[in-house]
């Protein structure tokens, strides 16, 4: 099992002490993350699109979860989850909608006052991938990072607020909050 994300290393103290215990992994890839949590004591749901989930079902790290969901039963789910972890998803759907029906979807699962904790791959803020770039969203390769500034842009409607964020290299994470 690889090494749980940075960010979910890094901040699963303070969820712990904010008494958010209960968590989805939306987009829990190989469920390194999952795992992580689980083993700190928190009560981990995990969830990813219907071809991903069937080649977890033969993995032993299922038995450490709650639940395993494909992501068409999520929308009804209403999981009421303190914390949704997505850790390297976001940047990679490309889709407007998509996108936006993913964060809806974590809305739907997350209590009031709830926490999103969004890892993403970054580009350094106002760096261009090269000299001819001029729009990130039409630049292949700029469009699969995302900065805190974007990422507001794009949860401010879905009524998160960010409360939190940190650069590292090619990452950046951040903590938001449901009104
Ligand atoms: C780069 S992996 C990251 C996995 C894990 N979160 C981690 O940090 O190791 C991206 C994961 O997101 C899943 N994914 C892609 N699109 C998704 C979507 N719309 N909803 C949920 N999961 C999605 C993929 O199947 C894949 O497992």
């Amino acid at each position: 099992m690889t090494r749980a994300a940075e960010s979910v290393r890094r901040y699963s103290r303070f969820f712990k002490k904010q008494n958010a215990l209960k968590v989805l992994d939306y987009g829990t890839g190989n469920m390194r993350n999952a795992v992580f949590l689980s083993d700190q004591g928190f009560r981990v749901f995990a969830a990813d699109l219907p071809e991903q989930v069937e080649k977890l079902r033969a993995c032993p790290a299922i038995r450490r979860v709650e639940r395993l969901l494909a992501t068409d039963e999520l929308p009804g789910s209403r999981l009421d989850v303190d914390l949704v972890l997505s850790s390297y998803v976001f940047n990679i759907i490309m889709d407007h909608d998509e996108r936006h029906s993913y964060l809806a979807t974590a809305v739907a699962n997350l209590r009031p006052g709830g926490y999103l904790l969004m890892e993403v791959r970054c580009r350094q803020p106002h760096e261009r991938c090269d000299t001819t770039c001029t729009d990130y969203f039409s630049c292949a390769e700029c469009s699969k990072t995302l900065t805190h500034e974007e990422l507001d842009t794009l949860l401010a409607p879905h009524g998160l607020r960010r409360i939190s964020h940190y650069y590292r290299s090619h990452a950046m994470s951040a903590i938001y909050q449901m009104d």
